[in-house]
């Protein structure tokens, strides 16, 4: 398969990702519509919509490469891998946008033979667009941003999140706690994708969480590592 420029990539997960943020966004009025209910998180109507209006783009331009999806909407088996696959989390901090709070996005990535070559990250609500690929730097609204200066686990600012399955999950809080006496303050924002891009802009100086999801992480682990920042996953689920 042809090799792709990472701006061109770039440009459609910037199209991707305003197409699903701005669909969830302009129909808010249905954030309560809800298609199944779990413990500790929900999965709505517009969870799948905005897979679909995202897919729907990356389709129109890339109709061979492959696509892994949160709500993966048209449950198809991906019997043919393309080089290309692109990583869709329609909308990232769903709780927070079914309760109306403002801190929830949506993250779109492509990566190249397993490597993440191009994201972005959109929060509507707070008019923030993050982008990067492996060609350009990280940026904030089309500025180049970088993470923090501060050295000093005392003087940082430290984000985590809870996992959907923290019943059963002892570690995070046992880390939570180990951490949030030794960092000046921990932070808990419940939009994994946003809380790196913190990270990547300077507000913040670190985000860990257990069980994570590579749609989570993709587009913003990519922006944080072309900020200066370090970005690693460690085991996969
Ligand atoms: C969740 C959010 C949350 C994090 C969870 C994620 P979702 O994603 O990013 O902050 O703590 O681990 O699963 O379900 O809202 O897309
Ligand atoms: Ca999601």
């Amino acid at each position: 398969m042809k090799k792709i420029p990472a701006k061109k990539l770039l440009e459609c997960a910037i199209d991707a990702v305003k197409t699903a943020g701005e669909h969830a966004s302009n129909n808010s009025n249905r954030r309560r519509n809800i298609v199944e209910i779990f413990r500790h998180d929900v999965k709505l109507q517009l969870d799948i919509e905005c897979q679909q209006k995202a897919e729907h783009v990356i389709r129109k331009r890339f109709p061979k490469h492959s696509i892994l999806g949160e709500e993966d909407s048209f449950g198809k088996p991906k019997t043919v891998m393309s080089d290309y696959e692109w990583i869709v989390d329609p909308i990232d901090g769903t709780v927070n946008f079914h309760h109306g709070l403002r801190s929830w996005c949506s993250s779109v990535a492509v990566r190249f033979r397993g490597e993440v070559v191009a994201g972005a990250v959109f929060a509507p609500e707070l008019g923030e667009l993050y982008t990067a690929s492996i060609d350009t730097p990280a940026r904030l609204n089309g500025k180049v941003i970088t993470v923090s200066k501060v050295d000093k686990l005392s003087d940082s600012l430290i984000m985590t999140g809870l996992d959907k399955n923290t019943d059963s999950s002892i570690p995070p809080y046992a880390m939570l706690k180990a951490i949030a006496g030794n960092v000046q303050k921990a932070r808990l924002m419940g939009v994994a994708a946003l809380d790196m891009c913190q990270v990547a802009c300077g507000r913040a100086e670190g985000y860990f969480e257990a069980h994570i999801y590579i749609w989570d992480i993709a587009a913003a682990g990519l922006i944080v590592r072309q900020a200066g920042g370090k970005s690693e996953q460690i085991g996969k689920i």
